[in-house]
């Protein structure tokens, strides 16, 4: 029997955020691109008697990450479990690099990274359509975390499906100590578009261009959030970040999903060292990832 598994997942850029009016369910019809970048998570898994969780912080702040029942992480243990009849317990150690309610899913993909780890450690042979299917029940962005690449998201950003591109990108971040609260975000841009719905979404052609191109200026130019006139709302100091970091040469600047994490896009590892640098004084947290990455995968 296998006694324990190891999968590494990354964090998740959005290239585009386009989000329609709010729909029954209280969710919001999306057309995004997502990005998966070399910012990894890496979760252990073990038997046990008792499913449990432990988390560890790498250079992030843990402390507000609940261990109970409410953790997207030992609530896709349970789904898994439950879906197979599998009767037993799961010790699982988290090693969190990715910033909490940063606007980069950690939590989802946590979430994925636990999917793939339990179905290794139980032997369930879990087929990727069945996978999808148990992630979307997670959370809208849990899909795209098994997948990982560079894809567009449909529906409420479960439906995922690869898209064509060239080549590599690094992105700078700059972390943010105060996280987002991705409701409180969405309820914001509700408001803002109270009396002028928002159009229903769609990707840009630019932006599919630009990536099937591999051409880093055109993606930089087509970079797009809807959500993020509604996170300044909650954060306008980053309004002036943003504006430093194309000063400081990036090929475009953007909130990362429901934010407050700041993204600079670069076109090699090297410029996205220069504008850390730049940017150093202005941020004080910032790091360089390259993209895309691979989704969930087993450490072998
Ligand atoms: O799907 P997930 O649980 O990650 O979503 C978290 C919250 O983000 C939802 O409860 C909802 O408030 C908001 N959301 C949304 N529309 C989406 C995705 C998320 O309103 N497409």
């Amino acid at each position: 029997m296998t006694r324990q598994v190891t999968v590494r997942s990354p964090a998740k850029v959005n290239l585009c955020l386009g989000v329609g009016p709010v729909r029954a369910d209280g969710y919001h019809p999306l057309a995004t691109v997502y990005q998966a970048i070399g910012l990894i998570d890496e979760i252990t898994v073990r038997p046990a008697a008792e499913t449990t969780l432990r988390v560890v912080g790498d250079g992030v702040d843990v402390s507000a990450v609940p261990t109970d029942a409410s953790n997207l992480v030992l609530r896709a243990a349970r789904l898994l479990a439950e879906r197979h009849s599998v009767d037993l317990g799961v010790e699982i150690t988290l090693h969190k690099r990715i910033p909490v309610a940063g606007g980069l899913a950690g939590g989802s993909t946590d979430a994925a990274a636990t999917l793939v780890a339990c179905d290794e450690l139980w032997s369930t042979g879990t087929s990727l359509d069945d996978m999808l299917g148990l992630a979307g029940e997670l959370g809208s962005d849990v899909p795209f975390c098994l997948v990982g690449g560079t894809a567009a998201g449909s529906g409420r950003g479960e439906r995922v499906t690869a898209i064509p591109t060239q080549g590599g990108y690094w992105w700078v971040l700059a972390l943010d100590d105060r996280g987002l609260s991705t409701p409180a975000v969405y309820g914001e841009f509700d408001r803002m578009h109270a009396d002028a719905p928002a159009p229903e979404p769609r990707i840009p052609d630019a932006l599919t261009a630009a990536l099937r191109a591999g051409d880093v200026k055109r993606l930089g130019e087509a970079l797009a959030n809807d959500l993020q006139p509604a996170a300044l709302r909650f954060r306008p100091d980053l309004e002036s970040l943003l504006g430093r970091g194309l000063d400081a040469g990036a090929h475009g600047a953007l909130i990362s999903g429901s934010g407050p994490t700041c993204l600079f896009l670069a076109e090699s590892e090297e410029h996205a060292v220069e504008i850390r640098d730049r940017l150093a004084p202005a941020a004080p947290r910032l790091l360089c990832a390259p993209a895309p990455v691979a989704g969930a995968r087993v450490v072998r």
